[in-house]
């Protein structure tokens, strides 16, 4: 069971950051969605969405693989219809208006089909005449969107040359071609190496930043929306469990992280050992690892070793440090994010089967 069920206070907890943006009358917002709901036969995928993006702001939408990421990014952009609930994107709704919607924004989806015979400038050209441009526009607008994600030199080169961070750059100028105020970006950066992750990363804030493009970003990335985003919604089966910006979120924990390896048999002795430990807030097992949350920082490490010492439990190393994102979900979900990224490459193939088959 997890602590924090025993003592009631989870919601408490979280409701403090999703309070503050609270609707205000009369200001425009990006975004607004109110019970938004999917469901695909018997799985919800989206299970009752609440949330507002004001313009201008940096969105991160934080998940593990299946978590409904995609499913609210194609509702929101229109090519979802939702089973339950409103939204409204930049100002309209998204079932009554949906022309309008997609006229207002960019988008750039998790598995864009790219043909890799036509070069990167065609792909742009084609882009902007499906988004209306006429005459000597398509042209112009595609020069200078290969120039802003900086493939000017690649642009007579064949999509089937690109590298996999040249392809999110392309797809992120597609996103742009029509000089949209507002992007959705559905894993701009997965399955991309550190420096080409940075790239588009830097690219990113830098729209956000000089452009004023109001920017929904999802990700299954912790270092992605912890740098990125203002603020953060942290989604887990279809349901948000936390909202607020990075460090709201994290300093919300009022804690540090104390993190034990202890052999697997020894664990549930461990752990109702360590409930006697001073200052201790809450504790969360999995088969190896004990993880507190702790004040008192560096002596709680003494007293937890004394505590096993005690009940005779060897401790196999010992960490101490401050709260992350990851520890964020964690408290939320009783589960952690991370474990669920080194499990992606597994997953990716069978998730590829299944969009192709859906
Ligand atoms: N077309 C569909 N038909 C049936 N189920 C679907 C469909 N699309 C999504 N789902 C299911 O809905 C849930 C949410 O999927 P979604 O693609 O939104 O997750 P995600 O957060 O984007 O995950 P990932 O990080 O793997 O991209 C999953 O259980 C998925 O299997
Ligand atoms: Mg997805």
């Amino acid at each position: 069971m997890q602590f924090w069920q025993s003592t009631g206070d989870l919601p408490k907890y979280f409701a403090r950051a999703a309070a503050r943006y609270d609707r205000i009358p009369g200001h425009m917002y990006a975004i607004e969605v109110e019970g938004l709901k999917k469901v695909f036969g018997n799985v919800e995928a989206v299970a009752g969405i609440d949330l507002i993006v004001s313009e201008g702001e940096m969105f991160g939408f934080l998940g593990p693989n299946g978590a409904g990421k995609s499913t609210t990014t194609k509702i929101l952009t229109t090519l979802l219809r939702p089973t339950a609930g409103t939204a409204r994107v930049a100002g309209f709704d998204i079932v009554t208006h949906p022309h309008e919607v997609r006229l207002s924004i960019g988008v750039a989806l998790q598995e864009a089909g790219l043909d890799t015979l036509a070069t990167g400038r065609e792909m742009l050209v084609l882009l902007a005449r499906l988004q209306g441009l006429r005459g000597g526009q398509p042209h112009k607008r595609a020069a200078a969107m290969l120039d802003l994600v900086g493939l000017s030199d690649a642009a007579d080169r064949r999509l089937g040359t690109y590298s996999g961070g040249m392809r999110r750059r392309l797809d992120l100028a597609g996103a742009l071609i029509h000089g949209p105020k507002l992007l959705f970006l559905d894993e701009p950066t997965t399955g991309l190496d550190p420096a080409s992750r940075h790239a588009i990363w830097e690219e990113v804030a830098r729209l956000n930043r000089e452009e004023g493009i109001t920017v929904f970003l999802t990700t299954q990335y912790l270092e992605e929306a912890d740098r990125l985003a203002e603020r953060v919604a942290i989604i887990d089966h279809g349901r948000i469990v936390a909202l607020g910006s990075p460090t709201e979120l994290k300093s919300e924990i009022a804690a540090d992280i104390l993190t034990l390896a202890v052999p697997e048999e020894s664990m549930d002795v461990a752990k109702e050992a360590l409930t006697r430990l001073p200052g201790l807030k809450e504790i969360q097992s999995d088969t190896k690892e004990l993880t507190l949350f702790v004040t008192g920082g560096s002596s709680a490490i003494a007293s937890a070793v004394r505590l096993l010492h005690e009940v005779d439990v060897t401790v196999g190393s010992v960490k101490l440090s401050s709260p992350t994102l990851d520890e964020v979900f964690l408290r939320a979900t009783g589960s952690r994010l991370e474990g669920a990224e080194q499990q992606q490459a597994e997953t990716d193939g069978k998730k590829r089967g299944r969009k192709e088959a859906s």
